[in-house]
């Protein structure tokens, strides 16, 4: 989605449409646009407009004004604000208006919202217009390619400057969520781990970022027997991706995003049971998330060096396949008792997150969609985190600042304790099946030594949504890119 500014009030603007924002009964505009706040107010008076977050009205401006429609965009009350509801908003509102059959916009160039400063506002709302415009329809035969909007940030600002580097921001991060989307929506058929790989190393060279990829060959020779037990019950080869991003401080350890990419995940020996099995596509959303922050990272040129290890595997149940029982040794030499093979993304990680250590990171964080105890605790509201408690308040702080929201469990004793063996190192599930959230954290935990600052983010409940929302079709959500890449800018 093409972004401009222009100095000239929102309510001067030549467009199909405006967009504003209401919050619950208030009508988010400054004192530049008198007139149409009145025009939007005579209007929720005699229609059923409530600033409810997901609410969207479109209504003809009949003349009054240049631009033809009025798009109004519910965030809900001020006391239940958070910042997603502002990405929400922004992406409804675009959505509704091209189903209006709308194709320009405009919109404020200014936060009217108290807790928001105005360049976070542009940020989070530019990328959401952009998120807004998004369908995924590769497989629709018959859908027609409909033109790219365009969005203009309107009212005079004080710092033009900033606007301008917040709408680069805002468009580089929109196209990584778009042409990510794409590729996280692909279902287990066409998105095999070769096929993610070939997609990232493309992606790497259009965005100057390294890219190295581990085949089977060099995963066994690397000692990686937890993603190749994972994969030797499918047909597909495991591959572990891993990309840099070299940044400008040349002195700086990494940081490195680790990402679980499980292309399709049946359970394997210990099946899943066959209703709604198909979701289980978006287990590679981690490693989408993973990719899609990388972009951003690389198109906004931040400062720290930073590698993206995605652990690519099909989980299926092949007559080559792992078995309850088997006994598997990750790349850091520790023996893992597989007790239940649909306990996988751990498996996966386990190498992954070895691999990591040996880079001597500053800080790891890893996403995946881990276990469906996060959903039962959480919903799909926010992300749980787990991890060291200094390091873990970075990533929830720059996701409550960009709109994806985490929340911490502990990791205590209890829960590797759990997770004790009576054969191996570590077993790959809890004695009690107890706190399945915690007790997958405290797994990964003894693949990341303690000196190293180490986060996991469990995104189970937030990497996809089952039915359409107002801002959004079923579909990956790439829940954790916009934190990845709002921490690495804050460092
Ligand atoms: N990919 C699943 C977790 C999951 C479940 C993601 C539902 C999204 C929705 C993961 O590999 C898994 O199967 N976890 C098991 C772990 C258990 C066997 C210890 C789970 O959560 O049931
Ligand atoms: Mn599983
Ligand atoms: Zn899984």
């Amino acid at each position: 989605m093409k972004m401009t500014y222009s100095m000239e009030a929102l309510e001067l603007q030549k467009k199909d449409a405006l967009i504003v924002f209401a919050q619950a009964g208030e009508v988010l505009l400054g004192s530049a646009n008198r007139s149409l706040k009145k025009l939007i107010t005579e209007y929720i008076k005699t229609a059923d407009f409530k600033g409810e977050s997901g609410q969207v009205a479109v209504f003809p401006t009949f003349g009054k004004f240049p631009a033809g429609n009025m798009i109004l965009s519910g965030l809900g009350a001020p006391k239940d604000f958070h910042r997603a509801l502002l990405e929400q908003a922004a992406a409804a509102a675009v959505r509704a208006g091209r189903k209006a059959g709308l194709k320009t916009f405009a919109i404020s160039a200014c936060s009217r919202v108290k807790s928001v400063s105005d360049s976070d506002y542009r940020v989070i709302a530019g990328r959401g217009a952009c998120w807004g415009t998004y369908a995924f329809e590769r497989f629709m035969t018959a859908a027609k390619k409909q033109t790219a909007p365009t969005l203009a940030f309107a009212g005079q600002c004080p710092d033009t400057a900033a606007v301008r580097a917040d709408l680069k921001t805002a468009a580089a991060q929109g196209t990584a969520l778009l042409g990510t989307a794409d590729l996280a929506n692909l279902p287990g058929n066409e998105a095999a781990p070769a096929a993610i790989a070939d997609w990232a190393r493309k992606m790497a060279s259009a965005n100057k970022l390294s890219c190295q990829i581990l085949g089977k060959s060099e995963l066994a020779k690397k000692g990686c027997g937890g993603i190749l037990g994972v994969a030797q019950g499918s047909a597909q080869d495991a591959k572990m991706i891993i990309l840099k991003h070299a940044g400008t401080d040349k002195k700086a350890r990494p940081i490195i995003l680790v990402g679980k990419t499980v292309t399709f995940d049946s359970g394997g020996i210990s099946l899943k049971p066959g209703k709604g099995m198909g979701w289980m596509r978006y287990d590679k959303c981690g490693g989408m998330a993973v990719l899609a922050a990388m972009q951003m990272i690389a198109r906004m040129n931040l400062r720290v060096p930073v590698v993206g290890i995605l652990g690519a595997a099909e989980n299926m149940p092949g007559a080559n396949a792992m078995r309850p029982g088997d006994i598997i040794k990750a790349r850091n030499g520790k023996t893992i008792e597989v007790l239940n093979t649909d306990a996988e993304g751990r498996l996966v990680l386990a190498d992954a997150l070895s691999l990591a250590v040996e880079m001597k990171p500053s800080a790891i964080v890893d996403l995946a969609t881990l276990t469906g105890a996060v959903i039962v605790a959480l919903g799909s509201a926010a992300s749980a985190v787990i991890g060291d408690d200094q390091l873990a308040k970075e990533p929830t702080k720059a996701g409550a600042d960009a709109g994806e929201r985490l929340w911490q469990l502990p990791l205590w004793k209890e829960y590797s304790d759990e997770m004790k063996s009576d054969f191996a190192d570590i077993s790959n599930i809890g004695k009690t099946g107890g706190a399945g959230t915690a007790t997958a954290g405290a797994f990964l935990r003894a693949f990341v030594p303690e000196e190293i600052p180490w986060a996991h983010i469990d995104i189970a409940g937030t990497a996809w949504l089952e039915s359409g929302k107002p801002y959004q079709g079923p579909g990956a959500t790439l829940f954790g890119a916009r934190l990845l890449a709002q921490w690495v800018a804050s460092k």
